[in-house]
This record gives structure tokens, sequence and C-alpha cells, in this order.
């Protein structure tokens, strides 16, 4: 009694099964099918992206359909063909240790005549088979919705991974799905999430700890030299001169620091060469912004030009007005007090231990912009450091979302650290357990030899030429046939293909349900927020607490940092040097970080977890 088919009624299994047609040549891992006319091919579904089965002596080799057209070769023998479809081969169904499997790569080739049939659905399942320990499903085939597609986790973490389409195709979304499944399969990797646009904070409930303005510490002596002068300088090149002065003042900060932690006399402090000290601007170790002004004030104080003073005394005012800006409380916050924070703030972003939590949300889109490339780099390159560095304490997966942004391919555009940071992770992160996770809206503006690293690949729909050629040069010529789908999908659909996968597969994502989807927090969609959102009262909360985020004045926090006892490694640090006197004195305004605490209305305060970590329900 035949089966019958799921999606087609009318179609028996034992049709799906019956010969459509015999191999009349073969190139390497691609063969040509000549297909019998006697079939009824458009019943059998030879068509570009079917999956089809080629009978040798000794497997069943699998292979999809790349390209079908009508007739070629009038007839072999008595067969007669009425058109010809040409084959990616890329596994074979054989036995494996007593067993019936799939495995990929091909070791016995078809010859010419072999028999050629569509895979039914058992021999799909066994393609896509869900049992194996490492595999993670995504969602299900497209032409079987009873498929669930899995993807073999490992490969596709150790060789990065990228998903591809335009806005609005559900990339966030399978990105959630994606790394739901990773938290479930592999509880020991670590994932680091650069949440550009604050989406994916009620994704993943319990398993993310979120790091947002509020409760990041990243002190900025873990800024390399580039980084910082980006910091300073606002996202935009600095002035040759001054970066000339920042590369030898800040080594000699960091020696001033190592000094005060050695000598409890300040009097008995010798001044040391910096060179010989071995700190280069790019060494981790913390330094104070005091001693770093105190060094550019001393140089200062030295000179008799005029203009060279200036130079000095802009540097100065530069480095304050940052440090002295509230939206840089997470840089600066303690800049004056020292103390060796390095591990706790690794330790929090990579989550060592991870404490239920494996995962780290990074919400990016409270940060300054002019900082947020300085951020994203210094993150990426701790990862690939820690992980080196570690010896791999533990596998790590950073994902990007915006990735063009932040690696772009014209490389007038972007921070150049953050690009060689992230090419950097692409190059040589599998070595130490560091992987990449891409996401991108435009790849062909993402810096190719980036994305030809990531071999597990997810297009979803893209209408724009560039985007669709630079895809097709990153496969095979004849696979390339397969993107002809990609400005068809649909929401949800996607072309997986590379080694995560057994075939390029035409797959529809999981549905999410609603609470899960990620989604920016500025906009919730609930009618009850738009109420607010009419409130005047509300706007003018909003503006006010605008207006107090974005004004630059003496920060509260480094005056109460002077009072806080450091606790790691400055058991021995003398009272601080008093503030450098170049800057115009700020006012000092003690309610003003009360603007960014109060709760805009009398309703539940929906920014609670930005500012107060230990109140957020997601933190800990
Ligand atoms: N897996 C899914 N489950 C449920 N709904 C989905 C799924 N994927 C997409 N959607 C729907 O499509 C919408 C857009 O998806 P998503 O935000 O993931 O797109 P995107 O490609 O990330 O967009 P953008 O480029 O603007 O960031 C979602 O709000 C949701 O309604
Ligand atoms: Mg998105």
């Amino acid at each position: 009694m035949p089966e019958l088919n799921a999606r087609d009624p009318g179609k028996t299994e034992a049709t799906a099964g019956e010969v459509l047609g015999h191999v009349h040549s073969v190139t390497g891992a691609q063969a040509s099918i000549g297909l019998l006319s006697a079939n009824g091919l458009h019943r059998a579904g030879a068509t570009v992206g079917k999956f089809i089965k080629i009978h040798t002596g000794k497997a069943l080799l699998i292979g999809v359909i790349t390209d079908v057209s009508l007739l070629v070769s009038p007839s072999i023998g008595e067969q007669r063909y009425c058109g010809v479809a040409h084959v990616d081969l890329t596994g074979e169904i054989g036995d494996r240790g007593g067993k019936i499997g799939f495995r990929r790569g091909v070791t016995d080739y078809p010859s010419i005549g072999d028999a050629a049939s569509a895979l039914t659905s058992n021999e799909l399942r066994l393609v896509f088979d869900t049992s194996a320990a490492k595999t993670i499903k995504i969602g299900q085939l497209q032409q079987d919705s009873t498929i669930t597609v899995a993807v073999d986790v490992d490969e596709m973490l150790s060789k990065h991974f990228a998903v591809l389409g335009t806005t609005g195709v559900g990339k966030s979304s399978a990105v959630a799905v994606i790394l739901q499944q990773i938290l479930q399969v592999r509880p020991d990797v670590r994932i680091l999430l650069l949440d550009v646009h604050n989406e994916y904070g009620r994704c993943f409930g319990e398993r993310a700890y979120l790091v947002n303005p509020g409760n990041l510490r990243l002190p900025f002596w873990l800024f390399n030299f580039e980084e910082i002068v980006d910091v300073f300088f606002g996202g935009r090149p600095g002035l040759d001169e001054e970066v000339e002065i920042l590369a030898e003042v800040i080594p000699q900060a960091k020696v001033t620091y190592t000094q005060y932690r050695h000598t409890i006399e300040r009097t008995a402090i010798k001044k040391q060469d910096p060179k010989s000290s071995g700190y280069t601007v790019d060494t981790p170790v913390p330094y104070r912004l005091a001693d770093l002004l105190a060094q550019i004030d001393e140089r200062m104080g030295k000179l008799e030009n005029r203009t060279s003073r200036l130079v000095h005394h802009k540097l100065m005012t530069r480095i304050e007005t940052v440090s002295n800006d509230p939206r840089y409380a997470f840089m600066f916050e303690n800049a004056n007090v020292g103390g060796d924070t390095m591990a706790e703030s690794i330790s929090q972003l990579f989550r060592l231990p991870a404490d239920g939590r494996p995962m780290t949300i990074m919400q990016l889109a409270g940060l300054p912009a002019e900082v947020v490339d300085a951020v994203v780099s210094v993150l990426c390159r701790m990862a690939f450091d820690f992980g080196m560095w570690s010896d791999t304490a533990s596998p790590m997966l950073i994902v990007c979302e915006e990735a063009h942004r932040y690696a772009s391919v014209d490389r007038t555009v972007g921070f150049g650290p953050t690009r060689r940071a992230i090419s950097r992770l692409a190059k040589e992160g599998r070595k130490y357990g560091v992987f990449l996770g891409l996401i991108t809206q435009r790849p062909a503006e993402l810096d190719p030899t980036i994305l030809s690293q990531c071999s597990t690949l997810f297009a979803m729909r893209m209408s724009n030429d560039r985007d669709q050629a630079l895809l097709r040069s990153a496969v095979s010529d004849s696979a390339a046939n397969l993107f002809a789908f990609v400005p068809a999908l649909g929401t949800r659909e996607a072309l997986a293909f590379g080694v995560g996968t057994p075939l390029p597969t035409r797959l529809t994502f999981a549905e999410l349900p609603r609470q899960l989807l990620p989604r920016s927090e500025a906009f919730t969609g609930d009618p009850a927020n738009q109420m607010g959102g009419q409130d005047l009262n509300f706007i003018a909360a909003v503006v006010e607490r605008w207006r107090g985020a974005t004004m630059r004045r003496r920060v509260a926090a480094d005056e109460a940092a002077r009072d806080v006892k450091p606790t790691v490694g400055a058991e021995a640090m003398p009272p601080p040097v008093p503030p450098v006197p170049s800057a115009p004195p700020l006012t000092p305004e003690p309610g003003r970080f009360s603007l960014l605490k109060k709760p805009l209305t009398d309703k539940p305060d929906p920014y609670a977890a930005l500012r107060s970590p230990a109140a957020a329900p997601g933190n800990r």
C-alpha cells in the first residue's frame, strides 16, 4: 500500500521514488541527469532546489538540483529524454557503522547511466537527522514542512555563520531562534550578542544577562590607543599634535599608577622611564585620568611656545569634557580611583562563571553614538585576546547585528580598529574557540574577506543586485543558480548552505511566539504605551531626561568616586592628585543624576532596567 504524501495527496511515495532519469555526464561533484519524459516531470517536482538521489552500486548519492532545462540529447539507446537537470552532489546515504545514515561528502561518484529519483520523506529525514547529539532544530524544510531542518551546531559555530537579508525579512527573529537552540544544545558556549537596536532584551528570558550603559563597566584604560583616541575625539580622527602628546603621556601615566601601587610615600617615587617599564600605549593596565592630565599639565608648564601650550590645553579640555559627560560614565566612573578591575569586566561581559546565564546581551543603543564603534572594537578584541591567552577557557560566540556598519567594504567608512578586531576574529578566532555570527542587511557593503570566512550562510530575501551577485560569488557556479530564489523568498524563509547544513536547503525558520520576538524597546506596539506617549507629562519627562543625558557638566560620579575606597589592587594608593585647573570650572549640580533616575510618570518605570542593574529582573 503506497504511503500518502502529506503535501500532495495525489502523489504517493512510490511515485516520488520512481526513476526520474539517468546520469548523462559527471564533472567533479556535479552531474547532469537526462530526465525521462514518461514520468510526468511536473508531478515528480524535478525543479531547482529539489533533492535528488542517484543509485550507484554502493550508496545513494544525494544532491540538489541547481538548474533544469528542456532537452539536450535526444536519446540514448531506447530511452527518450525530455529535459536535463544539473545536480550538485553533496553527500551520500549509506551504512554508517551498522546504521543507515547520511554523510556529507561524496566518496563514490556516479557512472553514466545510473538512475536518479526524488528523495522520499524518510530519506529526507535521514538527511536532516535531528537525533544526532549536536544539531540544532531551526525550522522546517520549505518543500516538505513535516521535515525539521537540523544544523550541525559544532560545524556552524566553529567556522562562523552569517544571516543576510533585506530589512524586515526576519533576520533578527532567525538569530533569536538559532541562539535559543544553541543555548539549549551547547550550554558551555558563552554568547555575546551586540544588540545595536536594543531589540533582543526579551528573547532569552532568564538565560541572558543584559548589559546596558547603566551597568556596563568598561574602564577607559581597557581601550587601546586607537580606541581611546577615537573616544577623546568623538569618533573623528585625532589631531596629530594632540595624538602625539597622548602617545607619550599614556605610558607615563601607567608607570605612575604602577608606582603608586608599590609606594606608600609619594615623595619616594623615582621617575621611571616608561620605556624601561615595558608599558606601551596599548598595554591593558590601569592608569588614572588625573595622572594623565597631570602629565600633560607638567609638559605644558615647561613650554614657552604659546601655540604648543595651546595644543596641550586643548587636549586637556577635550579629555575633561569627554570624561565629565554623564553618558560616558560607564568608562570614566572611578577614573581617578584606580583599581585593576579587568578581571571583573571580563567576568561580567563573558559570563565566566555563567551562573545560569551563559549569554550577554550588550545593548548598544543607549551608548553615545560616537563611542559605539570603539566599544565594539574593545569587546571583539577582548574576546579574542581572552580566548587566546586563556587557551580557550570557554568557547565564545560573538554575534554582531548590522555587521556592515563595523566591517564595511569601504575602508573609509567606520572605524579601522573595529574592522580589524572583527576580521581577526573571522580569520583566527576559531583557533582559540572564539566564533562569529554576523547579521547584515547589506552583504555587498560588508568586507568580503570577512564574509568569506563565514562557512554557513542563511540567505534571506534580498532584492538588491549587488547583494545577490556577492552571494553568487560565495558559492560554486552551479549552486549559484539556487540564488534565483532569493528575491522571491517569503518572510522567515531562507536558503541555508555551507558546512552547517547537509544540503543547500530552502527552509522556513521556526515561528517565535509573539512575546519572544525581537523588537526595539523604543516601539512595543503596545496600546497602553501609545497612550503614555500622548500624555503631555510623559513627553515633558522625556524631554527633561533627554536634556539631562546630553548636558555636559561635572559628573557627580567622579566626585563620588574619590570617596569610594578602591577595592582591587589600590590598597596603597595615596590621595589622588588634585584636579588640574585648566578647564573653566563647571557648576556642580547634585540633582542632575536624579533626572536620569526619575521615573517618567507614576506608571511603572519602563527604563528601570536601564538604570538600576540590581533592580532589573533580568540581571544579577
Ligand atoms: N521566526 C519568526 N517567527 C515569528 N514572526 C516572525 C519570524 N520572523 C519574522 N517574523 C515577523 O517579521 C517581522 C520582522 O522580523 P525581524 O525583525 O526579525 O526582521 P529583520 O530582518 O531583523 O528586520 P530589520 O532588518 O529591520 O532588523 C517580525 O516582527 C515578525 O512579525
Ligand atoms: Mg533585525
